[in-house]
C-alpha cells in the first residue's frame, strides 16, 4: 500500500502539522525523518493546543504507530521532556512510539558549538538557528569521528567514547573562549539515565519501515522545515542541515520512493521565515505586521517574530517540482482576509533581466526584485467556511491562481487552526481526500 508525503514548500511553519494530523486518520504508520527540535509543529482540535517537535504528529491518535527514523537528530533531554508532556495530557507514548537505534544523538557541545558558530558568522547575517545543536550534530554524524549514535549508548564502549570525544571538544570550545570545559562524567550519568528511559522505544526503524511497507501498511511521511532549508537544495547557508525537502524522505527513513505514491505540498496564503537570509517578498512593513497580526507569526520553538511577506510562486514553483508534489495545501488563507488587494510574486528581476528560474546562489536570490501581480482582495472573516463554494469569489480566485502559477492543483483549504477550519477541494486530475477517518483522535 503505497504512502504519502507531506513536505513543506517555504521556509518551515507551513501548517504541516495541521495537515499530518488530519490525514492520520489515514495512516497506520507516522514518520519524521529529518530534523529535529528545531521543528515545532501545533495541532489544534477540540479547544487543545499540542505542540509537536521530535515526536511525530500522528501520536495524538490512537491506532498508529510514530517512528523517529535515523534521519533525525535526537536530542534526548528534548524527547523526554515531550513524551512527558503529552503523557500528563493523557496522550499515551509508550507502545505507539519507535525511535530509530540509528539516530544521531545531540549532545551539550553540539548546543553550545551552535551557539557560538551562529554568532560568529563574520562579514554577514548569521543564520539565526533555533539553537538545538542541529548543525554540529548534523556535522558530525557526516564528519564520523565524533559522533554518537542512539545505538551506541547501551553498548559497553559508550563512556570510553564519550570521554575521548569531550576531551576532543574540550579544546576546541576552549579555542573559541569557553572557560569552562564539559564534564564527562556528569554527561554520562545523565546520558545513561536517558537512555534507560528511551530503551524500551529504540528499533531499528529501517527494518520496521520496509516490513510495515511490504505488508500493506500506509505510511505517512511528515516533513519538518521547509524546502527552503533544505541543505542542499535551498538558500543556502541561510538552511538547515538536513534535506528537508521531499527528496530527503527516502535517504531520511530508509523506505525507498518506490513506497510512496502522493506528495503533498504545504504551502501558506502568504510567505514567512524566521531567522537570516533572503525573503524576497518580504514586507517589513505595515502589512507585514498586518499578517504578522493576523497569523500570530511568532516562532513555535523559539518565540521569535517570523518576518512575513507575500506569497513567492517563482520559489513554490520551484520547490513543488523539486519535492515531487501533486498537490497543494494552501494554509493560513484566512489571515489575508480584510486587504483591499494581495500580491504575488511571479516572476524576479535580477540584474535586470526577468526570471521564473529561482537562483542557486544566495547572493542572486538577494538581488532579486519581485514581480507582482495584484490581485482583489475580500473583506469579511472565512474562519468558518467549510465548504470551497461558500468562499468569497476573490478568495477562490486567489486559490485558483496560486494553483496555476505553482503549476499543482489546490485540494486543500485550511482557514483557521483547528482540525475542523479545512476543506477539501474538488480538482481535476488530483485524487479525492480518502476521508475514511479511521483513527480516534486523542481526548485530553
Ligand atoms: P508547522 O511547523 O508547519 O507544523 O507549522 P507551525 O505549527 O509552526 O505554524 C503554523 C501555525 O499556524 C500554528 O500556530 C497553527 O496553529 C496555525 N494554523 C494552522 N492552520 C491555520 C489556518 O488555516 N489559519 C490560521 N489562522 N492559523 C493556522
Ligand atoms: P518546522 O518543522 C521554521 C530555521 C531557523 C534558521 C534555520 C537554521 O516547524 O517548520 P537550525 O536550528 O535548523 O540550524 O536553523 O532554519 N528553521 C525553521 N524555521 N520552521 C522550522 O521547522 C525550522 N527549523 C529550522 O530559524 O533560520
Ligand atoms: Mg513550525
Amino acid at each position: 500500500m503505497p504512502g504519502t508525503c507531506v513536505i513543506g514548500l517555504q521556509w518551515g511553519d507551513e501548517a504541516k502539522g495541521k495537515l499530518v494530523d488530519i490525514l492520520t486518520g489515514d495512516h497506520d504508520v507516522v514518520v519524521r525523518y529529518a530534523g529535529g527540535a528545531n521543528a515545532g509543529h501545533t495541532v489544534v482540535s477540540g479547544g487543545q493546543t499540542w505542540k509537536l517537535s521530535l515526536i511525530p504528529s500522528g501520536i495524538l491518535r490512537d491506532g498508529v504507530t510514530c517512528v523517529v527514523t535515523g534521519g533525525v537528530v535526537l536530542d534526548p533531554a528534548s524527547a523526554i521532556r515531550e513524551i512527558e508532556g503529552l503523557e500528563s495530557r493523557g496522550v499515551r507514548v509508550d507502545g505507539k512510539l519507535l525511535v530509530s537505534d540509528r539516530a544521531h544523538v545531540v549532545f551539550p557541545w553540539h548546543i553550545e558549538e551552535d551557539r557560538i558558530l551562529n554568532a560568529a558568522l563574520s562579514g554577514g547575517e548569521a543564520i539565526g538557528t533555533t539553537g538545538r545543536g542541529i548543525g554540529p550534530c548534523y556535522r558530525d554524524k557526516v564528519g564520523r569521528s565524533l559522533a554518537i549514535r542512539l545505538g551506541d549508548l547501551y553498548r559497553d564502549t559508550f563512556p570510553a567514547k564519550l570521554r575521548e570525544i569531550v576531551r576532543v571538544k574540550n579544546q576546541s570550545l576552549a579555542s573559541w573562549g569557553v572557560e569552562t570545559p564539559l564534564d564527562a562524567a556528569a554527561i554520562e550519568a545523565d546520558y545513561a539515565r536517558f537512555a534507560t528511559r528511551l530503551r524500551p522505544l529504540v528499533a531499528d526503524t529501517t527494518a520496521f519501515l520496509l516490513d510495515a511497507a511490504e505488508a500493506g501498511q500506509r505510511l505517512l511521511f511528515e516533513g519538518a522545515q521547509g524546502a527552503l532549508l533544505d541543505v542542499d537544495h535551498g538558500t543556502y547557508p541561510f538552511v538547515t542541515s538536513s534535506n528537508s525537502s521531499g527528496v530527503g524522505v527516502a535517504a531520511g527513513s530508509g523506505v525507498p520512493g518506490r513506497w510512496v505514491d502522493r506528495v503533498i505540498g504545504v504551502l501558506k496564503a502568504y510567505s514567512t521565515r524566521v531567522g537570516g537570509g533572503p525573503l524576497p517578498t518580504e514586507q517589513d512593513n505595515a502589512t507585514g505586521q498586518y499578517l504578522r497580526d493576523r497569523g500570530n507569526e511568532y516562532g513555535t520553538v523559539t518565540r521569535r517574530p517570523r518576518r512575513c511577506g507575500w506569497f513567492d510562486a517563482v520559489a513554490a514553483r520551484y520547490t513543488a517540482r523539486l519535492s515531487g508534489v501533486d498537490e497543494l495545501a494552501v494554509m493560513l488563507l484566512d489571515v489575508l482576509g480584510g486587504l483591499d488587494e494581495i500580491k504575488v510574486c511571479t516572476a524576479y528581476e535580477i540584474d535586470g533581466r526577468r526570471t521564473t528560474q529561482f537562483p542557486s546562489h544566495v547572493d542572486d536570490l538577494r538581488k532579486a526584485v519581485p514581480v507582482y501581480e495584484t490581485l482583489p482582495g475580500w473583506q469579511g472573516e472565512i474562519a468558518d467556511v467549510r465548504d470551497h463554494a461558500a468562499l468569497p469569489r476573490e478568495a477562490r480566485a486567489y486559490l485558483a491562481r496560486l494553483a496555476e502559477l505553482v503549476g499543482r492543483p489546490v485540494t486543500v483549504a485550511s482557514v483557521g487552526p483547528d482540525r475542523d477550519q479545512t476543506m477539501f477541494l474538488p480538482a481535476a486530475g488530483a485524487r479525492p481526500w480518502p476521508r475514511a477517518q479511521s483513527k480516534t483522535p486523542a481526548k485530553a
